[in-house]
C-alpha cells in the first residue's frame, strides 16, 4: 500500500516549491482530516505561510493548487474557508493501493529509507527483587516499540539492563552466609520468592545491626575484588533470578539480550577520569560530582549529579554514563531509547546532560527517555494485592489467563460447544496475555492506567478480544466459503461502492502512516486506536454488505477487502506483541 499522506505530502511540497520557493516550509504540510466534511487529508500550510510572505491565504492557496498535480490520487482539491486545502482520495487510487498489498508479506509497506541502529533498553528488572508491574509496563511497551522499529527496517538491539550489581549483594551474601550457606554454593537451592524474602530480612538486619553492616560492607569489597566465594555466590543469585524472569519473558513471548549493570564495571573508572580531564568533575563533600545546569535545589543552588560517592563507590548514574558511551562507541547506536517509569525522568535528563556536555553524544545520535505512568488498581490507588502486598507478576498473568479461561468455558457451555483441552489452553492464554498487553498499550503511556481484568477481557470496546473477534470473523468466511486466499490476485477488480467499503478502504491504506506516527512519537496507543477503528469499520462493512452471498465480481472484491482487513489486523497485532487465533 502506498501511504497517501507521504505521497500527497511530496506532491504538495513540489507545488509549493514552484509556486512559492522558500528554504523551509512549516511541518507537517498535511494531516489526516479532523472531520469527514474536510475530506480525507487537509493542509493549513497556506494559512501559516500567508503571514510570512505577506499575501492573503486564499490567494496563496489558489496559486499552490494551480501547480498541484494530484489527479491520479484525489478529486479536485478544494480551497475551503480562509485558505485550507482539502483532499479527497479517488476510489480507483484506493483500489490500486489495496491491490498492491495483496500477496505482499509486508502489506506493500516499504522499509524506511534511512535505517538507524537503535538500542531499546527495556524491562530491566533488579536481581533478588521481584519483577513488579512497573517492569511489566516497561517490558510490554519496550517490546512493542522494538517490534515496530524492526518492522520498519531499523537495526534494533534489545537490551535488558538488569540491576545485577550494588550493595544489596553484600547484604544478601552476608545474610545467606549466616542462615543458609548452601544457597551460595548449590545451584537451584532457592527460588526467586525465597530470595525476595531473604532480601527483606537482610535489609532489616542491615538497618538494625552495626556488626552485620560491617560484614555486608566487607562482602561488597570482596565481590568487587573478585574474591572466589563472593563471585560464585553472586553468580548463583543472578542465575536464580534470571530463571524466574525468563519464565515471564517466555509467557509474554519477549526476546531480550541481557546485559546487566555489572557488564559496565570495567568502564566505570574511565568515566571518572574523562570527566575529570574535561574539568567537569568537582569534589563536593568528599564525593565526585558534576554540577548540573538547569537543576537547582530549594536554595536555588545548582544541583550536583554524584558520579563517585565519598566511599569510592559508583552509582546508578555512573553505570548509565558508561553504558551510554559503550552503546555509542561499541554498539554503534545512533538512537538509544530507555523505557522506564516517569519517576526516572530526572535521572535520564541529568545523565543525558552530563554526556552531552562531555561531548560523548555525536550530533547524529538521539537519546530518548520513554516514560510511562503508574499501574493503578480499580480503587485508583497503586496496584496491590488485597492484603496490601505488591503483586507478583507471575500471579497477575496467571490470573488473567485463568479469567479468560473461565469466560471461554462459560461461552462454550452457552453455545453448547465442546472443544479440546489444547484449544481451550491456547485460546485462554492468547486472550489472557493479549488482553493484558493491549490494555497497557492502548492507553497513552504518559498517564497512569487502571488495571481491570473485567475491562480488558470484555468483548466490547477497545480491547484485545474485540479486535481478535474481527479477525476471527474473516477466518469464519474462509471456512464457510471454503476460500483459498492464495487465489486472490493483485488484478482482482475492487468496487468501493458502499460507504462502508470506502471507509474501510481509506482506513486500510493508512497503516504505513500510522506506523510512521507511532515511531515518531513512540506512542503505541496510536496503533491500538488505528486497529480498533479498523475493526469497527470492518464490522460496519460486514453488517451492511453481503459477502459470500454476493454475485461475482462483487464477491471477489468484498472478499479481498475482508482478507486485507485480516492481514492488517494480524500485522498490527503482531507489532503489539499479540497473537491472533483462527477460532475463538
Ligand atoms: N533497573 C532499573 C529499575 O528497575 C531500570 C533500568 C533502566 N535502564 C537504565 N539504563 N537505567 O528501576
Amino acid at each position: 500500500m502506498v501511504a497517501p499522506l507521504r505521497l500527497l505530502g511530496d506532491r504538495l511540497l513540489s507545488a509549493l516549491q514552484t509556486a512559492l520557493p522558500l528554504d523551509t516550509y512549516p511541518e507537517p504540510l498535511l494531516l489526516p482530516a479532523s472531520q469527514a466534511k474536510f475530506g480525507d487529508y487537509q493542509s493549513n500550510v497556506c494559512l501559516s505561510l500567508a503571514k510570512q510572505v505577506g499575501k492573503a491565504p486564499r490567494e496563496l492557496a489558489q496559486k499552490v493548487v494551480a501547480h498541484l498535480n494530484v489527479e491520479d490520487i484525489c478529486q479536485p482539491v478544494e480551497i475551503a474557508g480562509p485558505g485550507f486545502l482539502n483532499f479527497r482520495l479517488k476510489p480507483d487510487f484506493l483500489a490500486r493501493s489495496l491491490q498492491a498489498a495483496i500477496g505482499s508479506d509486508r502489506l506493500g509497506i516499504p522499509p524506511v529509507r534511512e535505517p538507524r541502529r537503535v538500542v531499546v533498553d527495556f524491562s530491566s528488572p533488579n536481581i533478588a527483587k521481584e519483577m513488579h508491574v512497573g517492569h511489566l509496563r516497561s517490558t510490554i511497551i519496550g517490546d512493542c516499540i522494538a517490534r515496530i522499529l524492526e518492522f520498519q527496517g531499523h537495526d534494533v538491539l534489545r537490551l535488558n539492563h538488569v540491576g545485577d550489581w550494588g550493595t544489596q549483594f553484600g547484604m544478601l551474601i552476608a545474610y545467606l552466609d549466616e542462615v543458609y550457606p548452601d544457597a551460595l554454593t548449590t545451584a537451584n537451592a532457592l527460588d526467586l520468592g525465597d530470595l525476595v524474602t531473604f532480601y527483606k530480612k537482610a535489609k532489616q538486619r542491615f538497618d538494625s545491626d552495626p556488626n552485620f553492616q560491617q560484614k555486608a560492607r566487607q562482602q561488597v569489597v570482596a565481590l568487587q575484588q573478585g574474591e572466589e566465594h563472593s563471585r560464585r555466590a553472586w553468580q548463583l543469585l543472578c542465575e536464580q533470578s534470571r530463571r524466574e524472569f525468563q519464565k515471564i519473558y517466555d509467557l509474554l513471548d519477549i526476546q531480550l539480550t541481557e546485559r546487566g549493570e555489572s557488564f559496565y564495571n570495567p568502564f566505570l573508572p574511565a568515566v571518572i577520569e574523562d570527566l575529570a580531564a574535561l574539568g567537569l568533575l568537582v569534589e563536593d563533600q568528599g564525593a565526585k560530582v558534576v554540577f548540573l545546569e538547569g537543576f537547582t535545589n530549594k536554595e536555588g543552588q545548582p544541583q550536583p549529579l554524584i558520579i563517585q560517592k565519598s566511599d569510592g563507590g559508583y552509582n546508578y548514574a555512573t553505570t548509565d554514563l558508561a553504558a551510554l558511551r559503550y552503546r555509542i562507541e561499541k554498539d554503534q547506536a545512533d538512537w538509544i531509547i530507555y523505557v522506564t517509569d516517569v519517576g526516572q525522568s530526572t535521572h535520564f535528563a541529568q545523565v543525558f546532560q552530563v554526556a552531552q556536555r562531555a561531548g560523548w553524544v555525536p550530533p547524529h545520535v538521539t537519546l530518548t527517555h520513554v516514560p510511562f505512568g503508574l499501574v493503578l488498581g480499580e480503587d485508583g490507588k497503586r496496584l496491590k494485592t488485597r492484603s496490601g502486598e505488591t503483586i507478583r507478576l507471575m500471579d497477575l498473568l496467571t490470573e488473567a489467563i485463568a479469567r479468560s479461561r473461565a469466560d471461554l468455558e462459560q461461552r462454550l457451555a452457552t453455545e453448547g460447544r465442546s472443544e479440546s483441552p489444547e484449544f481451550i489452553d491456547t485460546v485462554a492464554r492468547v486472550i489472557g496475555i493479549g488482553a493484558v498487553k493491549y490494555a497497557d498499550l492502548s492507553q497513552n503511556r504518559n498517564s497512569n492506567y487502571v488495571f481491570s481484568y473485567d475491562k480488558m477481557l470484555s468483548l466490547q470496546g477497545n480491547t484485545a478480544p474485540y479486535l481478535l473477534y474481527a479477525y476471527v470473523r474473516v477466518q469464519g468466511l474462509t471456512r464457510r466459503g471454503d476460500i483459498d486466499w492464495r487465489s486472490l490476485s493483485p488484478d482482482t477488480p475492487l468496487f468501493l461502492e458502499d460507504d462502508t467499503e470506502q471507509n474501510l478502504a481509506k482506513h486500510l491504506v493508512q497503516l504505513e502512516e500510522t506506523l510512521d506516527l507511532v515511531s515518531a512519537e513512540l506512542l503505541p496507543n496510536r496503533l491500538c486506536q488505528y486497529l480498533f477503528e479498523l475493526s469497527q469499520l470492518f464490522n460496519q462493512f460486514y453488517d451492511r454488505c453481503p459477502i459470500l452471498s454476493a454475485t461475482e465480481p462483487t464477491k471477489q472484491s468484498r472478499l479481498t477487502l475482508a482478507y486485507l482487513t485480516a492481514q492488517t489486523l494480524k500485522q498490527g497485532l503482531s507489532l503489539l506483541g499479540i497473537q491472533v487465533l483462527d477460532r475463538l
